[in-house]
């Protein structure tokens, strides 16, 4: 079984043949996609609201991720794992952003990086690059920016944000970043920026122009609680499942049903 590397993220582009990743955050999960044969998975700070239970991403730090990281490489054997980079821990510059990626590799045994920010964080996804880790871009909305952008908002809309969006994602792509995620896009926009980069574009929500696509696992399998966004689609119900799984679990103890015969130990 061939690993995924990031030159066969390139192919792809160049083959037209369409990229999935998921994000992750244990072992479990991350086996089950890796047989899947889903491409990358993304240890994403989106982990502060589906692992912690936090409100935003803006809370979660480089300790909080680097376990859950680790736990994801050690369960896969084809996926290429990909830890994002919470918010701190490279805005401060190319420095700092260096740092931290070579933290995530040398701690995770991860494959590359991802960092949020088009020509606002160039120079760190050049610093990374040049040190011979791959980076993934991440563009449009930026959730680590939430409140500078003023809440979840389509970004890329009318002429001066096509034009924003157009220089962020080639700022990434002269960075050296080998992909880069358009998060909540104008779909017609992100085929612009997916036909001018000679990167591949990953959608989150952009479309399906983009060379690959990428879902938050838990929104994507029913798992999450709350608002999902209009873009994901749901493959499954694992919420409902569950609930009615404890629901029968809790009647069964209840009624002396479980555990049978067949669940003891002899003497
Ligand atoms: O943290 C995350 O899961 C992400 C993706 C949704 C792009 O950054
Ligand atoms: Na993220």
């Amino acid at each position: 079984l061939k690993r995924v590397r990031t030159r066969h993220f390139q192919q792809a582009k160049e083959n037209g043949i369409k990229i999935t990743g998921l994000t992750s955050y244990e072992c479990l999960s991350a086996s089950v996609f890796d047989d899947a044969g889903i491409d990358f998975l993304l240890v994403g700070d989106s982990a502060g609201n589906t692992v912690f239970g936090y409100d935003t991403t803006i809370p979660v730090t480089v300790d909080e991720l680097i376990p859950l990281t680790a736990a994801v490489v050690r369960a896969v054997n084809r996926a290429l794992v990909i830890a994002d980079m919470p918010f701190g821990s490279y805005e401060n510059g190319p420095d700092q952003a260096l740092s931290t990626a070579i933290r995530f590799m040398k701690e995770t045994g991860c494959h590359a990086v991802k960092c949020e920010g088009g020509v606002r964080s160039s120079k760190q996804i050049k610093r990374i690059v040049r040190a011979g880790i791959p980076v993934m871009g991440h563009v449009g909305f930026t959730p680590q920016s939430e409140h500078g952008l003023g809440g979840h908002i389509i970004q890329g809309r009318g002429d001066d944000g096509a034009e924003q969006l157009l220089a962020d994602a080639h700022a990434v792509e002269d960075a050296g970043a080998f992909a880069v995620v358009l998060e909540m896009v104008p779909s017609e926009v992100a085929g612009q920026v997916t036909r001018e980069l000679t990167i591949p574009t990953i959608s989150v929500g952009a479309g399906p122009q983009c060379d690959g696509q990428l879902m938050v696992w838990t929104d994507w399998a029913g798992f999450t609680s709350g608002r999902i966004p209009r873009f994901v689609k749901q493959y499954a119900d694992l919420a409902g499942t569950l609930k009615q799984a404890a629901l029968s679990y809790r009647e069964e103890v209840e009624a002396g049903i479980y555990p049978g015969p067949e669940h003891e130990y002899g003497a």
